[in-house]
């Protein structure tokens, strides 16, 4: 499979990573061609992954990454151009912060909508389905806790596009994983992003994910 990321943040890098290891190919975008952060990653996946711009990599996926700065994303897809992203999933792992004077973060948007909605709306011939927003980084490929694997929530329009980014999700180490329902469930996602951050700042630990208990 070829996946397209928009970005060239850890997100992006971690996610590429990930996707590598899996035996896909992966194309990083940046606002330019030759971003050194996606250029570096790109030498260490032995010939699997590439960069471009943002309009590069939408085209390059079968399936679309968003992993861009939360509050800039529209913008990302608007350089990458809509059209690249027709008919395609397109996995939204961006959460749309806001940062205080003292650098903690809080949504810019939330209750009556999110980026995942707003995304799903600039792109609306494809199927966002948001996805890895709710974890750190570090721990997007083969979680490994000593409790045992995490819980992945995702939310999205598409009952076959979830499919598919639940498969992608075990692929990646994730075999529970709990549908909220539409991409409106996003709200609700990106604001356990906040909840998130405040946990692993009160325990001192960033390496950290939720886990869903059953009865
Ligand atoms: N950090 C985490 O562990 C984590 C976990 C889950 C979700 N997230 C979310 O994932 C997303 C990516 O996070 P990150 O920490 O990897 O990187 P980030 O610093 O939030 O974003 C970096 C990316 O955003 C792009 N960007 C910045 N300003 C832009 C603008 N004005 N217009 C267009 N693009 C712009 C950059 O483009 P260039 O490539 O051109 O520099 C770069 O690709 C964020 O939405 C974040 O909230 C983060």
């Amino acid at each position: 499979m070829k996946v397209g990321i928009l970005g060239s943040g850890d997100v992006a890098k971690a996610l590429g990573t990930g996707f590598v290891t899996l035996g896909h190919e992966v194309r990083l975008g940046s606002r330019t061609a030759d971003n050194p952060k996606a250029t570096d990653w790109a030498k260490t996946t032995h010939g699997k992954g590439s960069t471009g711009t943002f309009a590069d990599a939408a085209a390059f996926g079968d399936i679309v990454v968003l992993a861009t700065l939360g509050v800039a994303t529209e913008e990302a897809i608007r350089a990458a151009g809509p059209s690249h992203f027709d008919g395609k999933v397109v996995i939204d792992a961006t959460n749309p912060l806001a940062f205080s004077a003292e650098g903690l973060p809080s949504l810019a948007i939330g209750h009556t909508s999110s980026a995942g909605e707003v995304h799903q709306k600039a792109l609306p011939k494809a199927h966002v389905v948001k996805a890895f927003n709710t974890v750190g980084n570090t721990l997007f490929f083969r979680p490994s806790l000593p409790q045992g694997p995490p819980t992945m929530f995702i939310c999205g329009n598409d009952a076959a596009a979830k499919k598919k980014v639940e498969q992608i999700l075990h692929d990646f180490g994730w075999p529970s994983v709990v549908d909220f329902g539409g991409i409106e469930g996003s709200r609700e996602l990106e604001a356990m992003c906040i909840a998130w951050v405040k946990s692993a700042i009160a325990l001192h630990d960033f390496k950290i994910a939720f886990k869903l208990l059953k009865a």
